[in-house]
């Protein structure tokens, strides 16, 4: 509730900023800035408007798919608005510096920038917004894992994670993604949270599709901070009636052509708050066979060093949905550890045990939904990544 208030206020602060930059210079008549104004301070109300329609708990995944569209259109422009805005006024500034200089003599072009701005940010919000809501792509990597056994050479891993299923994106967009994961035929299929935004009860039937997820080393799972927000008690037994077995603070070994593969898994760290166990890497790995990869699922990828050190191969995360847009995944990579997206070689040498040194990769997925608070994607498509495992030579 703190959170959504001071999420408002900010978004309130923003709107009269775009306001005054974008929305007051244009040359058109009064009503139409009235109207331009009242857009943008929607926007801004949009989550405190939700409440009031009732849409439920954290940002209120239970409205109708098409109020909660509209608002997160609205609500994008405000932010894609922000940005531009900066750009546009840094313009005007440099330009006032070079006419105080003598440099340029002519004003400044305030009417026909905003307008341009204001045209752009329009494109740019619709664009961005169908990137997000669209069914991703599969995009195809390689790994090359260090002591892989040779029967799990070219084995296939489908990696999902930040699914979110909501009002925004219901059965329909969830059975899409196990469809289109299922036709590529994955050996094992890696889950590392944010299965859903809602109670189990209002979203069971968007999310039982992955019950038909098949893959024949297994269906594995990790919770992501959304589940404790979501009754985390519920859904972990649903996940587990669906066939999604759940890795919190464990493992297991995969066997093929007398190979063996380490999986595991740490729940988000939001669990304690929500009286449930935090990560534990090393409780996770308990018991696990020496000289064997490990991978592990964490939904958020800040302890990847800690994960390195703890003898983890390849770390799978998402959480960051790839910072979402130029600019602001500077701002997610800094409050994720320095992780936005895409692959990572995290590794160094334990402090005063030269002979100790530890290699881990990390490969922080963009997500394969996006969450219903801020659905929009610039320049940072989902994806259903599909990871194929090869021996290192
Ligand atoms: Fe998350």
């Amino acid at each position: 509730m703190l959170f959504s208030a001071a999420a408002s206020l900010v978004s309130v602060a923003i709107a009269f900023y775009a306001t005054a930059s974008l929305i007051v210079p244009l040359r058109v008549p009064a009503v139409w800035k009235v109207a331009g104004a009242t857009l943008l301070l929607l926007g801004a109300f949009k989550n405190t408007l939700f409440q009031m329609l009732g849409g439920g708990m954290f940002f209120a995944p239970n409205l109708p798919h098409g109020v909660i569209l509209a608002g997160a259109l609205l609500y994008n422009l405000l932010i894609v608005a922000l940005f531009l805005s900066v750009v546009k006024d840094a313009v005007w500034l440099l330009w006032k510096a070079s006419h105080f200089l003598g440099v340029c003599r002519g004003a400044f072009p305030a009417g026909k920038a905003s307008a341009a701005v204001l045209v752009l940010a329009a494109v740019l919000t619709l664009y961005g917004t169908w990137e997000a809501v669209r069914i991703p792509d599969v995009a195809a990597r390689d790994v090359f894992l260090p002591g892989l056994s040779e029967g799990f050479e070219g084995k296939k891993i489908a990696l999902l994670v930040d699914l979110h299923a909501s009002a925004l994106n219901r059965r329909p967009f969830i059975q899409a993604i196990v469809e289109r994961t299922n036709a590529l035929s994955p050996d094992i299929v890696l889950i590392p949270g944010d299965f859903v935004d809602g109670l189990a009860r209002d979203r069971k039937d968007d999310l039982e599709p992955l019950s038909r997820l098949r893959a024949p080393l297994g269906v594995w799972g990790t919770s992501g901070n959304h589940e404790y927000y979501s009754g985390y008690a519920d859904w972990a037994k649903l996940l587990t009636e669906w066939g999604v077995a759940l890795l919190e603070n464990r493992h297991t070994v995969l066997t093929s052509a007398g190979g063996k593969l380490v999986i595991a898994g740490v729940p988000d760290p939001q669990g304690p708050r929500f009286g449930f166990a935090g990560p534990d890497v090393k409780e996770a790995l308990r018991g696990a066979p020496a000289g064997v990869p490990v991978i592990l699922m964490a939904h958020r990828p800040e302890d990847a060093a800690k994960n390195a050190e703890a003898g983890v191969s390849l770390q799978l995360s998402g959480h960051t949905h790839g910072g979402m847009m130029p600019v602001l995944d500077k701002i997610v990579e800094r409050l994720n550890g320095g992780y936005v997206r895409g692959w990572y070689d995290v590794g160094g040498q334990v402090s005063g045990r030269s002979a100790l040194s530890f290699k881990m990769k990390l490969y922080v997925s963009p997500g394969t939904s996006l969450w219903n608070g801020f659905p929009m994607r610039l320049l940072d498509p989902a994806e259903i990544t599909l990871l194929t495992l090869h021996r290192t030579r």
